[in-house]
């Protein structure tokens, strides 16, 4: 979507870089010229990610393994970043975690571990690098990934929507706040796009089939993967330097389509509308 050099000279850490759309977003980064830092707990499946994406792209990833829970690790990852590449331009808070469950059924621990994940993962990278940006008088930008139940709460995800409504919060506090020091803070919301590590989690089984995402979306499709790193490369680029505390869904209309009071009647059949306009013609004069 963008020229080739949108990115080019640019540093970017992408945290749960290795997988799903993540790594997904990071080799479009690359393809745009980009210098990339890619982070997760897993060490192997970091260092595979690295080595197939500068093979597919030609450009250069740095792996690094991180518990985005830990502030000392989040540290060590822009100490490795600057040592690597000089500078880091921009920072994308996409690690997450989750599951579905009844939120009675969750332990305090169960809950804990999704918050810890998401919303202390996301604001520990954040303060790391925002930190560094400010002392250093270093224009930046952040991109968290949240969902579009970030504002419109879910059933069976609270752990994850209580998460990602803090992320959200978070995205539209700093924007203000840091906008002084030429630091733009913007979000995605995603609606569905298949990737292994949320499928396994939130479709299990025969859910994937039952709870077909496809039927839930006005534009009757699940996202591709390509849909979201166009977005996202675009927030994280200079082309977008005046967008600043904005979340952007990207989601088919599917959030809409769940909140309007009358879209249930999608399902009204073509041939009962002209009976249905004769019944509401006739109350005209009642
Ligand atoms: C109930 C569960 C559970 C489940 C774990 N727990 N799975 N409780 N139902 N299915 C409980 C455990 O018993 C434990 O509590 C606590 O949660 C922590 O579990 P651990 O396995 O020790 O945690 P950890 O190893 O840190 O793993 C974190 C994880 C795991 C979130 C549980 O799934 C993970 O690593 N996920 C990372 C990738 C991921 O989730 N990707 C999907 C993102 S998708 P106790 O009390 O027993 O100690 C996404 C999309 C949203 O966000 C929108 C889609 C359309
Ligand atoms: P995914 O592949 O499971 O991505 C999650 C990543 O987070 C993994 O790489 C995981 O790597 C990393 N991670 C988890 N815990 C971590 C921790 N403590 N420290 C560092 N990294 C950690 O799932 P995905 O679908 O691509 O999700 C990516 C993002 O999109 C998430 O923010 C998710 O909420 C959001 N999203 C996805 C969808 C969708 O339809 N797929 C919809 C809306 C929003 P390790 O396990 O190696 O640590």
């Amino acid at each position: 979507m963008l020229r080739d050099d949108a990115l080019k000279g640019k540093t970017i850490v992408i945290t749960g870089g290795g997988t799903g759309l993540g790594r997904a977003m990071g080799t479009y980064f690359l393809t745009l010229g980009a210098n990339l830092v890619i982070t997760s707990r897993k060490t192997d499946v970091l260092q595979k990610a690295a080595a197939e994406m500068e093979q597919e792209t030609g450009g250069k990833v740095l792996a690094v393994t991180c518990d985005v829970r830990d502030y000392e690790q989040v540290e060590n990852v822009l100490a490795e970043a600057l040592k690597a590449f000089g500078k880091v331009d921009g920072l994308l808070n996409n690690a997450a975690g989750n599951f579905i469950s009844p939120t009675e059924r969750l332990s305090a621990n169960a809950f804990s571990s999704i918050i810890d994940i998401v919303l202390k993962g996301s604001v520990n990278c954040t303060l790391a690098f925002g930190k560094h940006w400010i002392k250093e008088k270093q224009k930046a930008s952040v991109l968290n990934i949240v969902t579009t139940y970030a504002f419109t709460g879910s059933a069976y995800v609270v752990p994850s929507a209580c998460a990602k409504g803090g992320v959200l919060a978070m995205t539209r506090s700093l924007a203000v706040e840091w906008g002084k020091y030429g630091i733009r803070t913007n979000a995605i919301a995603p609606g569905p796009f298949p990737t292994k590590g949320a499928w396994e989690r939130l479709l299990p089984g025969d859910l994937a089939e039952k709870f077909d995402f496809k039927n839930r979306v006005p534009l009757k499709r699940v996202g591709e993967h390509q849909e979201l790193a166009n977005l996202a490369a675009f927030l994280i680029s200079d082309f977008a330097g005046y967008i600043n505390g904005e979340v952007i869904s990207i989601d088919g209309g599917e959030w809409l389509q769940g909140a309007g009071q009358f879209n249930g009647l999608e399902a009204i059949p073509n041939e009962m509308w002209d009976q249905f306009e004769a019944m509401t013609r006739s109350a005209k004069g009642s």
